[in-house]
């Protein structure tokens, strides 16, 4: 049965990382908002080119960009199911992911928050880097590549920093964050699929958290909030 799981958390929780264990080890879509406008901005149209302004600044894209994005993923057939990964980010985007799962007749499974502290989200997003031609993520002091400027997964040496991990737009991100995301956390809360997941222990065990909270084994009751 498909299994569709939202990634909630701030700019650097590990989103895209656990991501990308679930896309290899459940078989699901990954659906980054965040690598579709990237792709979007390298494709040197005018609207790629307001999507890389308002992304360089840490704000928030348009509701209605991002949700056409989505919206042509979904429709394109769903698989084993799908990540959602930084989507939705406001409350009109929960409102249209809703709408296009009844339109498709499934649903959202889990939601996953993931809770890290301010401070570690500057360390791990001052220390990211990933694989231009894979998208592996590695950050500098907590997962290094094996070989230094070579990707572990694919062996390129485009490795990449990305032009909004810098400290003024991080400031940027997390005030987007906790003006526009934050209350999608009571959102799904009310909706009883809320499963928040210590996002500061190391990724394997995050990883662990993440899986238990999707099979529905985790130790609080669905969607109770812990503090
Ligand atoms: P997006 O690309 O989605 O960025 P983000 O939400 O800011 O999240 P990040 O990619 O920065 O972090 P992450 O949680 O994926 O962490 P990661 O796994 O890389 O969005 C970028 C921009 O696009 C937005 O600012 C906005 O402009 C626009 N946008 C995107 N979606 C939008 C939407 N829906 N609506 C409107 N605009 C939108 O990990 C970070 C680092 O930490 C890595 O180095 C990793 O190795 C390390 N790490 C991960 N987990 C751990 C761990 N457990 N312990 C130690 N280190 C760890």
């Amino acid at each position: 049965m498909a299994v569709n799981i939202i990634l909630l958390g701030p700019p650097g929780a590990g989103k895209g990382t656990q991501a990308r264990r679930l896309v290899e080890e459940r078989g699901l879509v990954q659906l980054s908002t965040g690598d579709m406008l990237r792709e979007a901005r390298s494709s040197g149209t005018e609207m790629g080119q307001r999507v890389a302004e308002v992304m360089d600044r840490g704000q928030l894209v348009t509701d209605e960009i991002v949700i056409g994005l989505i919206r042509e993923k979904i429709e394109a057939g769903q698989g084993e199911g799908f990540i959602f990964d930084g989507f939705p980010r406001t409350l009109p985007q929960a409102d249209a992911l809703d709408a296009l799962m009844a339109e498709t007749g499934s649903q959202i499974d889990a939601v996953i928050e993931m809770r890290v502290d301010d401070e570690a989200l500057v360390d791990r997003v001052s220390g990211r880097y990933t694989c231009g031609n894979c998208g592996e993520v590695y950050h500098d002091k907590t997962r290094p590549t094996k070989v230094e400027g070579t990707c572990d997964v694919c062996g390129s040496t485009d490795l990449r920093r990305r032009p909004d991990d810098n400290e003024d737009a991080l400031k940027t991100r997390l005030l987007e964050y906790y003006k526009k995301t934050s209350p999608l956390i009571g959102y799904y809360y009310c909706k009883g699929n809320l499963r928040p997941v210590d996002g500061l222990a190391e990724i394997e065990a995050v990883a662990e958290a993440m899986a238990a909270a999707i099979d529905g084994e985790a130790a609080s009751p669905a969607g109770q909030r812990t503090a």
